[in-house]
């Protein structure tokens, strides 16, 4: 079991002691390698590419164990790390699991469970060196991080975002409904382009932030400026001087903000409320909308100079319906991602679930697969998702009929589902919570991220126990 493969474990001691070892050794083929502390287990990992698993002890000393991990999968992102947590040191789950664990195992060892974290283990590397491989390809012809996408729409978004990136200048309209991946694409933009990416990417939703403060947090103002400006503060604007501005959501912005951006956007200087000093910027705006906005031109409700100002490089994002031959390789991208802390791993989803993937309407976009991926990484617990494992909603043939007004109408049947669904899903969490935190019910009110009183609560009224 387990013939070319290697582990290295690292622990306190010496090798000739170290049960882990002697086990690994007695019940399989793997080549194992040991190291008694982080610096030496480092210089291993730097020296030896082929190690697929690493097993390190938490505290070495202190939380050494998580410097290593995240040290070592720097070095190898191959790399897949266990956690070894001694009893009562539970609560650092959920930081091992940022760190970059993959899993952990408790001491004293159950050697069932070590064995079966192991093999699961593996097959996670192998999930993840395959996707790594695919990805260094995707890096290597696009030039991306972080983007996925294959199809021919994609590939020649990839290219413009190439020469937008290769400029520097110009502002950017991205224009997708929601999901498609706005955010991500803004981000990347900055991340790619030369000099700008030294300084600040600055967010900022229009939608989310009240209009005159939406004024406000972009200009920055000047003490005394209004009634409770007892000090200055810096505009967002500022912050993003020489970098990037990304405006979500700019539908949002109400007529009078719209007329200052676009003095920013034309004469690049702007004055914070209450000052008369002027301040020159350089910034690149990217703009993000999930609605026509040349409709809210032809309406009146956006300014027309100011698109025009914002949409130098428009840029469409396809809806993934229209894409979805980019399904498996985000559900691959998806499923590292949440695979962790999992003791399975799901490997894939099976040729029958892609097909219903794919005849599916996807209206909430690339978010909605993360969401679906997410969700059966926590309710599934076979080694492939199949057709039958999918919610409801992808088991219809054919889509929710449309009503006249071209929106699907919502079933009480659907509505009923959703419910049972819902408690369905938070009585595993629930439970998968109890069963980490040995049913002590505070460690898992503390896992759960939810007060005591309330998961007692859940627990009596759903009737749930150990069995
Ligand atoms: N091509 C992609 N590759 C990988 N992940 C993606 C891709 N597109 C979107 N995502 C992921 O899907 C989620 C939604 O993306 P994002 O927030 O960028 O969408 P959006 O277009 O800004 O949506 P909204 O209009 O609702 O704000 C994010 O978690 C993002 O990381
Ligand atoms: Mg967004």
């Amino acid at each position: 079991m387990l013939n070319n493969t290697t582990i290295l474990v690292v622990e306190p001691g010496e090798i000739s002691t170290n049960p882990l070892v002697a086990f690994f050794k007695k019940q399989t083929k793997a080549r194992i390698l040991y190291a008694k502390d982080p610096t030496e287990g480092l210089e291993i990992i730097k020296n030896d590419p082929r190690i697929e698993l690493l097993l390190t002890d938490l505290f070495l000393p202190n939380k050494s164990g998580l410097e290593l991990i995240r040290k070592g999968v720097g070095k190898n992102p191959g790399l897949v790390p266990i956690v070894i947590m001694p009893p009562g040191t539970r609560r650092h789950i959920a930081e091992s699991l940022q760190a970059g664990a993959y899993f952990y195992i408790g001491t004293p060892y159950d050697y069932q469970e070590v064995l079966e974290v192991i093999k699961n283990g593996f097959e996670y590397q192998k999930l993840l060196t395959e996707t790594l491989h695919w990805n260094t390809g995707l890096r290597k012809s696009d030039g991306f991080a972080g983007i996925i996408g294959e199809s021919a729409v994609m590939k020649s978004m990839f290219k413009t975002i190439e020469m937008v990136t290769a400029y520097g200048h110009g502002n950017v309209l991205l224009e997708g409904e929601s999901g498609t991946g706005k955010e991500l694409v803004s981000q990347a933009i900055h991340d790619m382009t030369p000099g700008r990416n030294r300084h600040n990417f600055v967010p900022v939703n229009c939608a989310a932030i009240p209009d005159d403060l939406l004024e406000s947090e972009l200009f920055g103002y000047d003490k005394g400026a209004f009634t409770g400006a007892n000090r200055s503060k810096k505009g967002r604007l500022q912050h993003a001087d020489k970098g990037t501005l990304f405006l979500d959501e700019i539908g949002d912005m109400k007529p009078g903000l719209q007329a200052k951006m676009l003095r920013v956007l034309q004469e690049h200087v702007f004055e914070p409320i209450g000052s008369v000093k002027s301040i020159e910027i350089d910034i690149r705006v990217v703009a993000a909308t999930n609605y026509d906005l040349d409709r809210a031109v032809e309406k009146g409700t956006f300014r027309e100079d100011l698109y025009y100002r914002l949409c130098v490089v428009p840029i469409t994002l396809p809806p993934l319906r229209e894409r979805t031959d980019d399904i498996p390789h985000l559900i691959k991208k998806f499923l590292l991602l949440y695979n962790r802390g999992r003791r399975h791993a799901i490997q894939d989803f099976t040729p029958r679930a892609l097909q219903r993937l794919k005849q599916y309407d996807w209206p909430g976009n690339v978010r909605e697969l993360k969401n679906l991926v997410q969700r059966m990484c926590i309710l599934h617990s076979g080694k492939r998702v199949d057709a039958e494992n999918l919610p409801e909603k992808f088991k219809k043939d054919g889509w929710p009929e449309k009503n006249s007004s071209g929106e699907a109408e919502n079933h009480s049947a659907e509505a009923l589902d959703f419910h049972a669904m819902t408690t369905d899903y938070e009585n595993r969490l629930i439970l998968q919570a109890l069963n980490t935190a040995n049913w002590n019910k505070k460690e898992a009110a503390g896992l759960l991220n939810m007060k005591r009183t309330t998961l007692l609560e859940k627990i009596k009224k759903r009737n749930l126990n150990p069995d």
